[in-house]
């Protein structure tokens, strides 16, 4: 499964790039927004980055300004991919973009319908919404697993690409559902990283090498 990172936020994007573990990042207005810089910029800067891709989203709600918006966003980089909204207006935007040859990633996506259309229209990517899926007393992972299983019936290269997650458990449990990409927020990664047990078992272990005299143990000094 490939990761992505769900942040917009410059330091973090670093700071886990250097575990060599990111292969994209996605943001949406609401993360570009939380950063309070200019749009452009901070999205060339997340591109210099990460060597790979990058989503933006378009922030009009009508098929004209979504395409208008979709193909000035792609000019950014050749790693940019267009986040385009599950409406109506996003479906039409995208059968557009789709031609133009632009790389999307189809967003808000909540049930298995829109993703099979966003497949038929092209859609690089589409982004279900597990977490928030599941505070409706939806589940999540059983909406990813139906888009996987009908990708596959048809032989769709769409990847599907969950988002929303609420904890490292939603990563697992994409990750069985079969999700071709996980988008995850950076306390997420730690929490994916880290284990007390680990830690626990790391210091019994430095414990009983500290008691074996010192001139025994000086092959790393
Ligand atoms: O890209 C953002 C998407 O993953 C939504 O996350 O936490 O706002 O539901 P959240």
């Amino acid at each position: 499964m490939e990761i992505f990172i769900d942040t917009a936020n410059i330091d973090e994007i670093k700071k886990y790039s250097k575990f060599g573990i990111i292969d994209g990042v996605t943001t949406n207005p609401a993360l570009i927004a939380k950063e309070g810089k200019n749009f452009k910029d901070v999205l060339v800067e997340i591109c210099d980055i990460v060597d790979g891709p990058i989503s933006a989203e378009v922030v009009s709600t009508d098929t004209e300004n979504m395409i208008r918006e979709g193909r000035l966003i792609n000019q950014l980089h050749k790693n940019i991919v267009v986040k385009l909204p599950s409406i109506p207006e996003g479906f039409e935007a995208l059968n557009v973009l789709s031609s133009d040859g632009i790389k999307t990633n189809f967003t808000v996506v909540y049930t298995s319908n829109q993703a099979l259309l966003a497949a038929k229209l092209g859609a690089t990517y589409v982004s279900p919404f597990v977490g928030r899926l599941d505070v409706n007393s939806t589940s999540g992972s059983d909406l990813i697993s139906e888009i996987v299983c009908m990708y596959e019936n048809y032989n769709f290269d769409t990847k599907v690409l969950a988002a929303s997650m609420r904890n490292s458990i939603y990563v697992k449990d994409a990750a069985l559902a079969g999700a071709h990409v996980a988008t995850i927020p950076p306390e997420i990664l730690d929490q994916m990283m880290n284990s007390e047990l680990s830690n626990i078992a790391l210091e019994g272990f430095l414990d009983e090498w500290k008691k074996l005299p010192k001139e025994k143990r000086n092959y790393f000094e």
